[in-house]
C-alpha cells in the first residue's frame, strides 16, 4: 500500500482509551499487512473513499477513521485541523495566544475573577480540543476563587485527538488528567468542569437554561458558512434567554461580520468591537450589560450594517448573505444600545 498524502497511524488495541501498540505509516511508507493479521481491511481504500480522514486507526476489528490532523502553524506552534470542516483551530496565532487574547485578557478574568464573589461560571461553547478551557484554568490556577467550567460540544472527538498529542500541542501542562477524566465521564476537578454533550442550539432549546447562568461566555464554532447552525438568529435569541439580567455577562467571538453584529443585537445583547488577537485586526463582544463593552458599536456602524449586503441574520441553519430586512433595521433602531 502507497500512502501519497497522508500519515496513517495504525492501532491495535482493544479497548478505546489505551493505544499502547502504535504504527505510523508516513507519505510513501510501505504497509506490512502480515504486522496485523486480524486486520483484513485496504486501508488505502478506506483512505480514498472516506472524507479524507488524516488517519484510520484499527483497534481489535473496530476500524476508526481519524477526522483531525495535526498542523504546524508559521509561528512554530501546533493546532488541530478538522477535514469534515476544512478549518483550523486558532490558525494563525495557535491555541495559546488566541485563548488569550481573544477570551482571558479581553475578559478581564483574573481581574473579574479576584473580585468576584462566589461561583464563577464560564460557558465553554465548541470544546473542541480544550485550548480555551486550557486557558481559563491556567488563568485562575493562582487566584483563590470558585470557578466552574461548562464546556459544550457535539463531539468529543476532538478532546481525545488533542490528548493523543498533548505533547505536540503543549497547552495541556498539569490538566491532562482532567482532560482525560472530562473525557471519560463528563467530569472533572471535582465537579468544578462538567460536559453537556450535544447539539448546542438542541440543549439551549430543550434545557432552559442547561446549566448555571455564566458570567462569561467563550463563543467559538467553526464559521457560518461551514457550521451554520451555530449562528442563527434562534440560538442568540435562546442564549440571551439562559442569561440572569442579574449577573453581569460577557461574551467574545473570534468573528467581526456585521451578520454576526446584527445577529447579536437583535438577541437582545449590547455589542462591541473585539481587541485584535494576532489573528484579526478585530473581534466582536456582547455582553447582556454595556458596562462590560469598552468600544460599544457606534451609530456609524449602523449606518454601515444598513448598506452592507451581508447584515440579516440567519433564520435557518444555512448560509446565505442578505441585505438588511425593513423589520430588523427598524428593531435595531429601537435597541436601547443606539438611544
Ligand atoms: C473551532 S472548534 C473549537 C475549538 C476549541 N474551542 C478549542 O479551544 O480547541 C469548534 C467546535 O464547535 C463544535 N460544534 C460545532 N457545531 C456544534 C453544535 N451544533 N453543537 C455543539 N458543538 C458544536 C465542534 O464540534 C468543534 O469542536
Amino acid at each position: 500500500m502507497n500512502l501519497n498524502v497522508v500519515a496513517s497511524e495504525i492501532y491495535r488495541e482493544p479497548h478505546f482509551h489505551g493505544y499502547g501498540s502504535k504504527t505510523v505509516l508516513r507519505a510513501g511508507d510501505q504497509a506490512r499487512p502480515a504486522a496485523f493479521p486480524d486486520a483484513a481491511v485496504d486501508v488505502a481504500e478506506l483512505l480514498k473513499r472516506s472524507t479524507a480522514p488524516s488517519a484510520v486507526r484499527l483497534m481489535g476489528h473496530h476500524v476508526f477513521l481519524e477526522n483531525y490532523q495535526l498542523v504546524r502553524l508559521k509561528n512554530g506552534t501546533s493546532s488541530i485541523r478538522s477535514l469534515a470542516e476544512e478549518e483550523t483551530f486558532h490558525p494563525v496565532v495557535g491555541p495559546v495566544a488566541e485563548a488569550e487574547a481573544l477570551y482571558v485578557k479581553q475578559l478581564r478574568l483574573r481581574q473579574r475573577l479576584q473580585s468576584h464573589m462566589g461561583e464563577f461560571v464560564v460557558w465553554d461553547v465548541g470544546l473542541g480540543a480544550a485550548a480555551n478551557a486550557m486557558a481559563v484554568l491556567r488563568a485562575a490556577s493562582d487566584l483563590p476563587c470558585s470557578l466552574r467550567i461548562i464546556s459544550f460540544d457535539r463531539t468529543l472527538e476532538p478532546l481525545a485527538f488533542a490528548l493523543r498529542h498533548a505533547a505536540e500541542l503543549g497547552y495541556f501542562s498539569g490538566y491532562e488528567k482532567a482532560a482525560r477524566q472530562l473525557l471519560e465521564t463528563g467530569r472533572a476537578l471535582g465537579g468544578r468542569w462538567e460536559l453537556r454533550l450535544g447539539d448546542f442550539p438542541w440543549w439551549l432549546r430543550h434545557h432552559q437554561p442547561p446549566a448555571p447562568a455564566p458570567h462569561a461566555i467563550l463563543f467559538d464554532a467553526f464559521s457560518p458558512a461551514k457550521n451554520p447552525g451555530m449562528w442563527t438568529a434562534s440560538l442568540f435569541t435562546d442564549l440571551h434567554r439562559c442569561l440572569d439580567p442579574k449577573r453581569p455577562c460577557a461574551m467574545p467571538t473570534y468573528s467581526r461580520s456585521t451578520m454576526l453584529r446584527v445577529t447579536l443585537l437583535l438577541a437582545g445583547f449590547f455589542v462591541g468591537a473585539g481587541r485584535a488577537t494576532g489573528e484579526k485586526e478585530e473581534t466582536t463582544i456582547a455582553a447582556n450589560t454595556p458596562e462590560l463593552l469598552d468600544e460599544p458599536l457606534s451609530r456609524d456602524w449602523l449606518e454601515r450594517a444598513r448598506r452592507s449586503r451581508s447584515a440579516e441574520p440567519l433564520r435557518e441553519p444555512v448560509y446565505r448573505q442578505a441585505h438588511l430586512s425593513r423589520e430588523s433595521w427598524e428593531k435595531l433602531l429601537r435597541h436601547p444600545q443606539f438611544q
